[in-house]
């Protein structure tokens, strides 16, 4: 039998929601809630609108805004004390460093949560060096980066390197590939979903959507952008 659901409608009300407000601290009480079919294993619920869930799209055409996470945590208990991130994604994250760590592979973060003002700084600081076109092909405007929504991370080795699209092929860019699923993270950027997402290839860039999503993602190839206008059979 066929269960064909078509997610996209639902984005322009989504969005319409998002830019309703001017203020910098938006109100997220509305959220638009759809259960799906599955190819493998099910996500049962797609929600768009409230960037407290995990699932909620953020990309070049939906904006945050100014939207602020109430759970945010130093990671200092991870040896960042400079890094933070939603209280939500800790666990995961933590057990995912350790169980690399066994592996004989040593994973940092070199970013964690940034804020609207940060990613303000960030863009136009790429922007003034090397004009705003390229440095939309890397970098989010604000209000439009999975950082802000603290549950993304940039992962590098453990000289905390620079990070450059040769960390695919070394081995925390390969440990992460197969296996942050398995903790619920999914790459968000892979190299060949550029048209998709818009973004250039970011072996280092995972976001945290819970191990069930990630899982479905991982399996069938997918970002979560895809899932907007993705077909269920
Ligand atoms: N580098 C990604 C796209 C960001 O700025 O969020
Ligand atoms: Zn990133």
């Amino acid at each position: 039998m066929f269960k064909v659901l078509i997610i996209s409608f639902l984005i322009p009300f989504a969005s319409h929601l998002l830019f309703m407000s001017n203020n910098q601290e938006v109100d997220y009480v509305a959220s638009t809630t759809v259960s799906v079919g599955s190819v493998t294993t099910p996500p049962q619920k797609l929600t768009f609108s409230d960037p407290n869930q995990l699932l909620t799209t953020v990309s070049k055409d939906v904006s945050i805004l100014g939207f602020i996470p109430k759970d945010i945590v130093s990671l200092s208990k991870l040896g960042y004390p400079e890094q933070s991130a939603r209280s939500v994604v800790v666990s995961d994250l933590e057990r995912m460093v350790d169980e690399a760590k066994k592996d004989g592979v040593i994973l940092s973060i070199v970013s964690s949560y940034r804020s609207y003002d940060k990613q303000v700084e960030l863009f136009s600081d790429y922007s003034k060096n090397i004009g705003e076109v390229k440095a939309n092909t890397f970098s989010a405007r604000p209000g439009h980066s999975e950082h802000q929504l603290g549950t993304t991370f940039d992962f590098s080795n453990e000289k905390r390197e620079g990070l450059t699209q040769g960390f695919g092929l070394a081995p925390e860019g390969l440990w992460l590939a197969k296996n942050a699923y398995q903790y619920g993270f999914t790459i968000s950027y892979p190299a060949h979903k550029v048209k998709v997402t818009g973004y250039t290839y970011e072996p280092w860039h995972y976001r945290y959507v819970g191990v069930e999503m990630a899982t479905y993602l991982f399996k069938n190839d997918l970002v979560l952008q895809e899932l907007d206008f993705t077909v269920y059979k």
